[in-house]
């Protein structure tokens, strides 16, 4: 099979597109014949090196994808060959096969296309399990989500708005119009306005009782004053750095608590279960349409140093897909 290999880690020109072994499946693993994959921005960082694959995971980047099951390994039940499905990955879906432990497939939700199936696994799972089983986001509180614009981004604005949460979004402005189409009660331009100010305004004084932060360092700060009263900041990203000072005093007077958590290296136990709650809560959204996968674009699986230099440049909404064949 051929996938996408990083013989030397550097810019998006380090993505080369070569013949490799074919995976084989494990026990409790089934192969996918990959039909596409979606770019993360960890995958970024994976090509520049300094984001490897954990142990045991492939060694192709791409962290879920959409596709055909074609065999299945010892003990694997309730999936045969022929079905198709999308799942959440360590690593391997740029490429034309991939073995995944079973408890990470999902099927492809009722009236989505297989290859736009390949955006939702890592958002659907990132999103719910933060949001909703960490936070436990209630209908009628105010979700605030940085990076509205991203993969991450535009799942959280569907899934507040779905729960019955006020989703507010940072975002630059030529974003905004189509994240208030998807749910967005308020869009803040980051780079021009004080999300701090504008969440207090709009929210009158109450502040935001989630936030899903991707910046990490450099919004601490902020978020810990943008948080209501009994508020959960979750940290996912480290965009703006991974080290900053703490004011537990405002976290104390807020009865409040911050959190980070990452997907990729968690137990396959705990991956398991995240996928069975995403698959219970969040699948009859997007089977009923509520909640839709957000392609940017679809390119080629080979010219996958093009779609690393959309994400990179960030002119991209949601996720860019990369297809096989
Ligand atoms: N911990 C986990 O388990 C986990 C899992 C998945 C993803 N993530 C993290 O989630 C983030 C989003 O991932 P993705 O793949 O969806 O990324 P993506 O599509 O590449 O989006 C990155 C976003 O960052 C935004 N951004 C840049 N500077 C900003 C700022 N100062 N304030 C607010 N937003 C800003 C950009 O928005 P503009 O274009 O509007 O500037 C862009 O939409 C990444 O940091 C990723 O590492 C974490």
């Amino acid at each position: 099979m051929r996938a996408i290999t990083i013989p030397k880690p550097g810019g998006p020109e380090a993505l080369v597109w070569a013949e490799v072994p074919d995976p084989e499946p494990g026990p409790g693993e089934v192969i996918v014949d990959v039909r596409a994959s979606a770019v993360n921005r960890a995958d970024l960082l994976q090509r520049q090196g300094h984001y490897p694959p954990p142990p045991g995971a492939p060694a192709y980047p791409g962290l879920e994808c959409s596709g055909v099951v074609s065999a299945t390994g010892r003990d694997v039940t309730g999936w045969a060959v022929g079905q198709q499905v999308c799942a959440l990955l360590a690593g391997g879906g740029y490429a034309e096969r991939v073995a995944v432990p079973a408890g990470q497939l999902l099927p492809v939700p009722a009236g989505v296309d297989l290859v736009d199936a390949a955006a939702l696994p890592e958002a659907a799972c990132t999103v719910w399990s933060n949001v909703v089983r960490l936070a436990g986001l209630g209908r009628g509180e105010t979700l605030l989500v940085h990076g509205g614009g991203s993969g991450i981004g535009t799942f959280a604005i569907q899934l507040g708005t779905a729960l019955g949460a006020t989703v507010l979004v940072t975002a630059r402005s030529a974003k905004h119009e189509r994240l208030r189409a998807l749910g967005a009660a308020h869009t803040i331009d980051y780079r021009e306005q004080d999300f701090v100010e504008e969440v207090r305004r709009v929210t009158d004084g109450h502040g935001a009782d989630v936030i899903l932060d991707i910046m990490g360092a450099s919004y601490l700060g902020r978020n810990v004053a943008a948080l209501a009263d009994g508020g959960r900041l979750v940290v996912i990203g480290m965009q703006g750095g991974r080290k900053a000072e703490l004011d537990l005093g405002a976290l104390l007077a807020k009865r409040a608590s911050v959190a980070a958590t990452a997907l990729r290296s968690r137990p396959l136990d705990d991956k398991a279960a995240i996928v069975d709650g995403v698959r219970e809560q969040v699948w009859p959204l997007v089977a009923a349409g509520t909640i839709r996968p957000v392609v940017d674009r679809r390119l080629p699986m080979a010219d996958a140093a093009a779609a690393h230099r959309l994400v990179e440049s960030s002119d991209h909404i949601g996720k860019v897909l990369l297809t096989t064949g």
